[in-house]
């Protein structure tokens, strides 16, 4: 048997894995269409792909998706927390799918990961967050005449590389996944909505109904999880910087302020802003004895953790899954993961059924990459609206809905201008 090359925790975790992987599948029919299809017309065929991503049990049926089109995919982790090492062991066992993660790894071992994945010389990249696209411009320049395109995961990521898009420093054409309707309409709303309160729930079981909830960002992550929230009986309230979202936020029925004062007023705070030290030192020195402080987004800049360490002057004490206690004078603030992705880190991240859209996305732009990446600039794209269609259709097809159709009358009312009052 070939040797499959790989940096994990312990093979031996691979019939757990195996299982997981499998429940997950269930739930993922769009991508089993799409493999379907790879299987018969082998889109990836000769093509080798560098995968950074969350390692869990929807990635792996991604991955087993590619590779029946023909790809030889290596994959490696997009955060250091988020590693499930059943679902990597699995991969490399019974999948024969490389993979460089593991849960916990320190910074140094994450980009070792990130290198070797690049060590393949790939043609296409897939990412989250935007590190394999930045350590490969920045450190392997010379990989990047090989790669035909890209696509990206996530808001941050997309955020990124339109900043290097904009420098001129994006060096081929990448897809913004994050972007498709049936990717942030339903995995960053209801994804991490649900997943944030899972993670919340696994790590402190504490009851959410009439706790002052604060939800800081109200982009599609922050709106997601207030619903959410709010659904369990929690009194949400929303920060923000933008003046639109605060009206929709508002109008929504949640309470807006700055973090200044709901810093005094919360018990729990969660970060899905995207930006850094959105809770700072002041706002940590404000918080009440007790108070939960989390982070949602990508990555852990949102929460100031060398305030907060500075406060403390003693290190933090773990007390549970993914639950450290910070003493600060004569109060005790409770960070969870530390700082890093919640629904990740304390959870197992979004629900198979979400993640299902979002990897179909990532699957047939990949594909969309290789026939069209000629026709393309080396900047950002949004994704095809006939992918994003059809993998609504194919959604509701899997989902036993059905719905209406333009009738002839009416596609020609909508292209007349002439009728009106
Ligand atoms: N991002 C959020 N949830 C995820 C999941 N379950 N798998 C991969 N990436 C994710």
């Amino acid at each position: 048997m070939v040797k499959i090359p790989s940096d994990i925790k312990d093979s031996a975790l691979w019939k757990e894995g195996v299982d997981k992987i499998e429940w997950a599948r269930m739930e993922m029919p769009v991508l089993r269409k799409i493999e379907a299809d790879f299987k018969k017309n082998k889109p990836f065929k000769g093509i080798r792909m560098a995968a950074c991503l969350h390692v869990t049990t929807e990635t792996a049926n991604l991955m087993r998706c590619l590779k029946s089109g023909g790809a030889d995919v290596h994959l490696c982790a997009s955060n250091p927390l988020s590693t499930q090492d059943s679902t990597a062991a699995a991969l490399v066992e019974k999948y024969g799918i490389p993979v460089y993660a593991i849960h916990g790894e320190n910074n140094k071992v994450y980009y070792k990961h990130i290198h070797q994945v690049l060590d393949i010389k790939p043609h296409l990249t897939m990412d989250d967050g935007a590190d394999l696209v930045s350590t490969l411009h920045k450190d392997r320049k010379p990989l990047i005449k090989d790669i035909i395109g890209g696509t990206e995961e996530t808001t941050t990521g997309v955020i990124r590389l339109r900043s290097m898009a904009a420098d001129k420093a994006l060096k081929y054409p990448i897809i913004a996944v994050n972007d498709a309707m049936t990717k942030h309409f339903f995995d960053n709303r209801y994804g991490t909505g649900q997943s944030t309160i899972d993670g919340l729930l696994r790590s402190t079981n504490i009851l959410l109904s009439g706790k002052h909830f604060v939800v800081a960002g109200y982009g599609w992550c922050g709106r997601g999880l207030a619903m959410r929230a709010a659904g369990m009986g929690a009194r949400v309230i929303v920060t923000e910087i933008d003046h639109v979202k605060a009206i929709e936020a508002v109008m929504d029925g949640f309470d807006v302020m700055p973090m200044n004062d709901a810093a005094s007023i919360g018990d729990i705070f969660i970060t899905l802003a995207g930006n850094c030290n959105v809770i700072n030192g002041d706002h940590l020195k404000a918080m009440k004895n007790g108070a939960i402080v989390a982070n949602s987004g990508h990555f852990d800049s949102e929460i100031d953790l060398k305030a907060l360490n500075k406060l403390a002057k003693k290190a933090p004490r773990r007390i549970r899954h993914e639950l450290d206690e910070y003493v600060i004078g004569t109060k005790k603030i409770y960070l969870v993961a530390q700082g890093r992705l919640i629904n990740l880190a304390s959870a197992e991240g979004h629900p198979a059924s979400v993640m299902d859209m979002s990897f179909a996305n990532q699957a047939l732009c990949s594909e969309y990459m290789i026939k069209n990446a000629k026709k393309l600039k080396k900047t950002v794209y949004p994704v095809p609206l006939d992918i994003d269609n059809k993998i609504a259709a194919i959604k509701l097809d899997t989902m036993g809905i059905k719905i209406d159709k333009l009738t002839k009358e009416q596609i020609k009312y909508l292209a007349s201008w002439k009728e009106g009052t």
